[in-house]
């Protein structure tokens, strides 16, 4: 069990103007943060990041969105982080996501689905990697 996960506010909610309300509902959650950038990702970053889809039906239409706009990345810390910020956030789909999770109250769909969070520790490792150096967490 890690105490560090990894999460990014996608295109679609810093759009709408949900980043701060996401932010707030994740620390009042109990989880801190370690580090945090806005940002945008180039097309070839977005399809690096999500390296893992590139065979799945969903992957061009997800490079483009995850490229669409600002995003926010972040390093989170809490006891048992992966797993309860999956919690947190809900299911993939946001029809499918339980009442209160990050997605049920900002998501429009399972394509534009306002965060992204880590599914293993090992995961978790590689993002935060990805966005932040050493010199960048505190
Ligand atoms: P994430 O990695 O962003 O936290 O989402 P997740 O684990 O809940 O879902 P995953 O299976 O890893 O899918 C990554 C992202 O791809 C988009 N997607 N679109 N159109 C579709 O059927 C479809 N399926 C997945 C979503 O943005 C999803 O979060
Ligand atoms: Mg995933």
């Amino acid at each position: 069990m890690s105490n560090r996960t990894f999460t990014m506010i996608k295109p679609d909610a810093t759009r709408k103007g949900d980043t701060g309300a996401i932010l707030d509902q994740i620390i009042k959650a109990g989880f801190a943060i370690k580090a945090m950038k806005w940002t945008k990702l180039t097309k070839e970053q977005a399809g690096l990041f999500y390296d893992i889809h590139r065979e799945r039906p969903f992957y061009g239409e997800l490079v483009d969105f995850m490229s669409s706009g600002p995003i926010v990345a972040a390093i989170l810390e809490k006891d048992n982080a992966v797993a309860d910020f999956r919690t947190l956030i809900g299911a993939t789909n946001p029809e499918q996501a339980a009442e209160g999770t990050i997605r049920k109250r900002f998501a429009a769909s399972v394509g534009e689905n306002a965060v992204h969070g880590s599914d293993s520790d090992e995961n978790a490792a590689i993002e935060g990697n990805f966005f932040f150096s050493s010199l960048e967490r505190f």
